[in-house]
């Protein structure tokens, strides 16, 4: 089966077409601004105005024509309203004007799911970007999560940092680099909140001690990282210990972190337990996880009526009953 899958619950607009174990494309682009930040209707009109040449592109790279896919899947949230209706609308035109199935993904699960393409069965997700910190894990048919940031994602958080340092946006790989050179652990406060985690209270912390100017930036940028991904491990472990899951895998944008990999591996490796981390273009928000969650879940049985496909900027990731694994 081949499946087209359309990514747009953000800032990235990502079109994929893949079979049941090959990504035949992945193809996107990301409206960048200066400063970062939110902007939903410029996001939208971004995907807009890009998605024909996208969707050419992708269609050229696997070879394919429209009439060869089987199944339209599209990210039906959570995310930016303006955004999530471009797409799906987008996705809706096209299933119309071709005849195919439609299929609406949770973007969340998405970022999981594409790792059993590579033989990962039952996994605890640890879900990191931007705008999302979720721990996640099928059990009793439903991904459930098992901690979440109480305020905004790890991604945020480090990115906010690195604007007050002055180092530009994205912050994440300058953050990283920068924590490389740290030698001494400074004091923030933890992030872990009972089963939760919140990072505003260390990215608080973090900017007074720089602002006071008696502490080396690379020594905060260390602790910085130190601390939030202790935090995140923490809450993973956690969620493999109830679960008794024999697979983690770490998904996101800033899955491409380093440090994080290396604790996250650590722990996984003390407790007898697998780690995985898919290539990046499948980590960061992409088509191709939407496209073969999609492909999943239609050959699962699972069916849309057009009526179905209400975006849902809110879509709760144990909403979805898992009935095609
Ligand atoms: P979502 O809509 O799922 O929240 P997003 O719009 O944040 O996704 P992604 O590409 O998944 O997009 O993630 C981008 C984030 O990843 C940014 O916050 C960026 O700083 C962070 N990031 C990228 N590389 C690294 C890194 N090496 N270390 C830490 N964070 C990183
Ligand atoms: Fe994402």
């Amino acid at each position: 089966m081949i499946a087209l899958g359309i990514e747009g619950t953000a800032h990235t607009l990502g079109i994929g077409v893949v079979t049941e174990n090959k990504v035949l494309a992945n193809v996107f682009h990301t409206l960048t601004t200066e400063k970062g930040g939110i902007h939903p209707k410029e996001a939208a009109e971004h995907h807009a105005r890009l998605f024909k040449p996208l969707l050419r592109k992708a269609l050229n790279e696997a070879g394919i024509t429209m009439g060869d896919v089987d199944v339209i899947a599209f990210s039906q949230g959570p995310g930016l309203g303006p955004c999530l209706r471009v797409v799906a609308t987008a996705a809706r035109a096209l299933a119309i004007k071709y005849r195919k199935p439609i299929i609406g993904v949770n973007h969340c699960i998405a970022h999981v799911e594409i790792t059993k393409m590579f033989g990962v069965r039952d996994p605890v997700g640890l879900y990191v970007s931007g705008g999302n910190t979720q721990v996640l894990a099928l059990e009793g048919g439903r991904y459930r999560v098992f901690g979440e940031t109480l305020d905004v994602g790890i991604g945020n958080a480090i990115d906010t940092f690195a604007r007050e340092l002055g180092i530009g946006f994205p912050g994440g790989p300058k953050i990283e680099k920068l924590a490389r050179k740290g030698k001494r652990y400074i004091e923030l406060p933890y992030a872990v909140k009972g089963m939760d985690l919140s990072f505003s209270g260390v990215l608080t912390e973090a900017v007074r001690k720089y602002r006071t100017g008696k502490y080396r930036v690379e020594d905060l940028a260390y602790s910085f990282q130190e601390t939030a991904f202790s935090a995140l491990v923490e809450v993973t472990e956690r969620a493999i210990a109830h679960t008794d899951k024999m697979e983690v895998v770490l998904v996101g944008g800033v899955a491409a972190n380093n440090r994080l990999r290396e604790m996250l591996k650590t722990m996984a490796e003390d407790r007898g337990v697998k780690f995985f981390v898919p290539p990046y273009d499948l980590c960061r928000d992409n088509g191709a996880m939407i496209a073969y969650t999609g492909l999943r879940m239609y050959r699962g049985g699972v069916r849309f009526r057009l009526e179905d496909t209400v975006v849902k900027q809110k879509f709760r990731t144990d909403e979805v009953e898992v009935t095609w694994d």
